[in-house]
């Protein structure tokens, strides 16, 4: 028995060696360690799919999920990004042995961060960055002694009692960014962490900095990275206490309200990156950074700095690679030609500022160039050749809105990904690309020629060709199956002729298309139908023949379709209906003679009055490069709050315009259901019968012509509801009767209502059953049959460039500038029209 005993005994052992020595590549999962991570599973609600490998016995092979080499114990569970939802799970405190968790950019739908996270006691890592948490934070946090690294940022979290965090006394890594720390003082605890390396409390609301706070900050010895960005610091005396952070490698203060002059900084002996973006600082660039010996990043962007910059700003800058001086308007560039930089930059942004009439002759001696910006920087000089041919690692070149002239070469071995040279004076043929190029932005220059060179290459990477208001001229070429990742496509405003090609079919990505204002003829390619993202065409000013295609109708995304100034010619198709989505329906001065379909019920963007969503993303945009003209274009943060507006403003528009074909029956009665559309112009038509009396329906309204038609009847009264309406007119009609009173319509010129069969009352003389003569013995009818043709022509012209404005607006919306007042704009160009009048 005890032979069998001993026999069964080595057979354990040795079955627990193979265990042990297979364990060694290839550690088991503990039962109970298993069971508490399925647990963690059940309780949640969603998760990516990722947690779909949380099957079988070994654990330690789930994703996420890392276990000790030796112990085979879950040491580290990683779930960040998997978009997780629903519940925490206590069961994680089985895992005794986890030292790090990271459960950051899921969406807990704004749970508490749970108080059992501080009985784990051996944690040393926890990440819950932006994973929408909110409530206040957990003391019980203060439990987790070995704590190295805790970042709760990007959550909706606020501190109350913070005397947790003085507990944490090996902590290394704090993050807090975007939780409230005005109301605390939060900083005293922090600055007894001795061992704290790297702190970020960017979005924290802190605005005073008492002066006693500043030399506490940490161990002096110890502070490496301190990110206060995005808070409304006003006091510079941070860097009064410079000797204090003499190790200090990163120094972000970032969008703060810092003013005066940049402080004298030759204490921070160690300083790699600093960053004073967006603040308030004046005076010039003390030379004192030109002796910060371990400087990379030096971004003093977006100041009021003012001054001469030398060379001897930078004499021992040996290892600066990204230098950012932009938008900083009175900065002045003194540097001499023959300059040899100690450094080597990666970056240079001299954006804004102003380089000088020449463009700046040291930049050539940056041969490991990346990315070069100095886009509205007032060069008026030729672009240098070595510009194309020395700096051959350059991926990102942005030189747009300054008078740079010369030619460009071929391109087609350089590195370049990202190409802004919109608005100079660039006049070679369009140059040969190279493959993997990402963005072409040439548009508002004197390039000629045809652009038959995209054809050499593939271009797989491409996303937006603008190449508007040039000369180019020669037949768009019809090999855009070789870009087929293009989103946006702007050739307007040049010389191009021929048909427009087939090929855009294989632009399955297309969103935006704009050619107008060229000499292109034919038809619409039937293969356009197969561009299902397109959301903009604009072929307006062109010669296209034929009829308005009824594939139209499949372009469900379409919000802007402008066929203005063509030769169209047969029916407003009714499929177009089916684009639901329009917003700027625009056929005007064409040749269609039909009647209006009676379907515009169906245009549910111009029924609503809400603003409907719209991305100038589609467009193009190059706005990695652009800024608002300086005056309030502060910032790039303050900037983005821009672009929603200008995103806002374009979507405001919703238009109809008809206007100038041979369009004849009556206004369909499905026009009043577009009650959030702005203008609506139906002139120069042959329509007949009554104006809709549902048409006070358009609230929206700002302008109204129906004139030169031969509609008859009443004005209807509920127009006197419309009170937006600034441009009204209804000339040339048969129009009868009295003019609803209502101040609106009181309020426009004679003009708006003359040329009636028998309009009368204000601002027309009375009516005759007022005692008064009618309008056909108004002094107006001596205005001969031609000055009334002739003004209806300049009427036209008018509101050909306001529309056209629109449309070149849109045109070169991506390559100058975000302009808040352009729907102002506008319709004060519509409020002159009627001033003219
Ligand atoms: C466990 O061992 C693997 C190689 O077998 C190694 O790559 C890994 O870093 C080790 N993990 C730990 C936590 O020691
Ligand atoms: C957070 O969760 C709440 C509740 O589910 C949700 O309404 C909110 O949109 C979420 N916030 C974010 C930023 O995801
Ligand atoms: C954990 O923290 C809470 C609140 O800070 C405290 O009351 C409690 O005693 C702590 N628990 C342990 C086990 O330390
Ligand atoms: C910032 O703090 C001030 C008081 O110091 C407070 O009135 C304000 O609401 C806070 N702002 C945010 C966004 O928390
Ligand atoms: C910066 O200073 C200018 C005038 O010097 C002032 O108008 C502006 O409000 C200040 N900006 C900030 C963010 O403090
Ligand atoms: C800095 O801003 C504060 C508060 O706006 C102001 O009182 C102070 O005069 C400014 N200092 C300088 C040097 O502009
Ligand atoms: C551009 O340079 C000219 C002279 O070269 C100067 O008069 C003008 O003020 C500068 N413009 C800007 C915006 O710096
Ligand atoms: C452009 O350069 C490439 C590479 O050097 C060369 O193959 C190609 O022939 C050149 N094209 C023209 C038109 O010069
Ligand atoms: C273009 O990009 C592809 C994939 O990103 C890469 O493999 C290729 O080497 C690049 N070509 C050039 C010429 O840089
Ligand atoms: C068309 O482009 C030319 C430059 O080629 C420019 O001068 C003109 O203003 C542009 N026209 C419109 C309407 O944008
Ligand atoms: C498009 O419109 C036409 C005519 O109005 C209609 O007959 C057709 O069913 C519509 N097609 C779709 C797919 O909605
Ligand atoms: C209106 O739109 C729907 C699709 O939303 C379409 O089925 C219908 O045919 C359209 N009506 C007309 C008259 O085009």
């Amino acid at each position: 028995m005890i032979s069998d005993k001993r026999i069964a005994l080595k057979f354990v052992l040795v079955l627990l060696f193979c265990v042990f020595v297979s364990g060694d590549s290839e550690v088991r999962c503990m039962e109970r360690e298993r069971e508490a991570l399925l647990s963690f599973k059940n309780g949640l609600l969603y998760e990516h799919g990722r947690l779909s490998s949380w099957r079988g016995d070994e654990c330690c092979k789930w994703y996420g999920v890392v276990c000790s080499n030796t112990t085979g114990h879950v040491i580290s569970l990683h779930l960040n990004g998997v978009n997780l939802r629903g519940n925490i799970g206590s069961s994680l405190l089985e895992l005794h042995r986890l030292t790090s968790l990271g459960l950051s950019w899921n969406d807990f739908g704004g749970i508490p961060i749970p108080e059992f996270i501080g009985s784990m006691k051996q944690l040393q890592h926890l990440y819950l960055r932006s994973s929408n948490f909110s409530g206040t934070v957990p003391p019980q946090i203060g439990n987790l002694t070995d704590l190295r690294s805790l970042d709760l940022s990007y959550n909706s979290l606020m501190i109350e009692n913070h005397d947790w965090l003085s507990s944490l006394s090996v902590l290394s890594y704090l993050d807090l960014s975007h939780i409230d720390l005005s109301h605390t003082n939060l900083l005293e605890q922090i600055t007894s962490l001795q061992f704290l390396h790297e702190l970020h409390l960017a979005f924290c609301n802190i605005s005073v900095f008492t002066s006693s706070v500043p030399p506490r900050i940490g161990n002096p010895t110890n502070l490496r990275s301190l990110d206060l960005s995005f808070n409304s610091l006003i006091y510079t005396s941070i860097f009064a206490f410079g000797s204090v952070f003499e190790s200090l490698e990163i120094l972000n203060l970032e969008y703060n309200q810092l003013n005066g002059s940049i402080p004298g900084l030759t204490a921070f002996s160690s300083l790699k990156e600093l960053y004073l973006t967006g603040n308030n600082f004046t005076g010039s660039i003390p030379l004192s950074i030109g002796q910060l010996p371990e400087l990379q990043v030096l971004d003093l962007s977006y100041n009021s700095l003012e001054g001469l910059v030398s060379e001897s700003h930078f004499s021992k800058l040996d290892k600066l690679n990204t230098l950012d001086l932009s938008f900083n308007p009175l900065l002045v560039l003194d540097i001499a030609p023959d300059w040899s930089p100690p450094f080597q930059l990666k970056t240079i942004s001299l954006a804004g500022c102003n380089v000088g009439s020449y463009f700046p002759k040291w930049i050539r001696t940056q041969t490991n160039l990346l990315s070069l910006d100095v886009h509205g920087a007032n060069i008026t000089d030729e672009a240098p050749r070595w510009l194309w041919t020395t700096l051959s690692s350059l991926q990102h070149i942005y030189m747009s809105d300054n008078q740079i002239s010369g030619t460009i070469p071929n391109l087609s071995t350089t590195s370049i990904m990202h190409m802004d040279l919109s608005n100079n004076r660039f006049s070679s043929p369009i140059p040969l690309f190279p493959t993997n190029i990402s963005g072409i932005y040439l548009g508002g220059n004197m390039f000629t020629g045809s652009l038959s060179s995209m054809c050499k290459a593939r271009h797989d990477q491409l996303r937006s060709i603008i190449l508007s208001d040039n000369q180019l001229a020669g037949e768009v070429p019809d090999c855009w199956e070789k870009m087929p990742n293009l989103l946006s496509l702007n050739l307007a405003n040049n010389s191009f002729s021929g048909e427009i090609p087939p090929s855009l079919g294989a632009l399955r990505d297309i969103a935006a298309l704009q050619m107008h204002g060229n000499n292109l003829s034919g038809e619409l390619p039937y293969s356009l139908r197969l561009c299902q993202e397109l959301r903009f065409i604009d072929v307006g000013g062109n010669m296209l023949t034929g009829e308005i295609p009824t594939w139209i109708g499949q372009m469900y995304k379409m919000q802007f379709l402008n066929l203005r100034g063509n030769k169209l010619h047969g029916s407003i198709p009714p499929e177009i209906c089916n684009v639901t989505n329009i917003q700027v329906l625009d056929l005007s001065i064409n040749k269609l003679s039909s009647i209006i379909p009676d379907c515009f019920n169906n245009f549910t963007v111009l029924a609503s009055k809400n603003t409907p969503y719209f991305d100038l993303y589609y467009f193009g945009t190059n706005f990695d490069s652009m800024d608002e003209n300086n005056q309030d274009g502060y910032s790039s943060f303050q900037w983005k709050g821009q672009q929603l507006e200008y995103k806002k403003n374009l979507g405001v528009l919703k238009l109809i315009d008809f206007s100038s074909n041979r369009l004849f029956g009556s206004i369909p009665k499905s026009f009043s259901d577009m009650r959030g559309l702005n203008s609506l112009n139906l002139s120069g038509n042959s329509l007949t019968g009554y104006i809709i009396p549902d048409i006070g329906e358009m609230e929206m309204l700002d302008s109204l012509d129906l004139s030169h038609n031969q509609l008859s009847g009443k004005i209807p009264t509920s127009l006197a509801e419309i009170y937006s309406l600034g441009v009204l007119d209804f000339s040339h009609n048969n129009l009868s009767g009295k003019i609803p009173t209502s101040t609106q319509l009181q309020s426009f010129n004679a003009s708006a209502y003359a040329w009636n069969d028998g309009l009368c009352g204000d601002p027309l003389p009375k009516c005759p059953e007022d005692g008064m003569r009618p309008y056909a013995t108004d002094p107006g009818e001596n205005m001969n049959e031609k000055d009334g043709i002739n003004l209806s022509f300049m009427q036209e012209v008018w509101l050909s460039m306001a529309f056209g404005y629109i449309f070149g607006f849109w045109g070169i919306a991506g390559l100058i500038t975000l302009k808040k007042s352009w729907r102002i704009a506008f319709f004060n160009m519509l409020d002159d029209v009627e001033y003219w009048f």
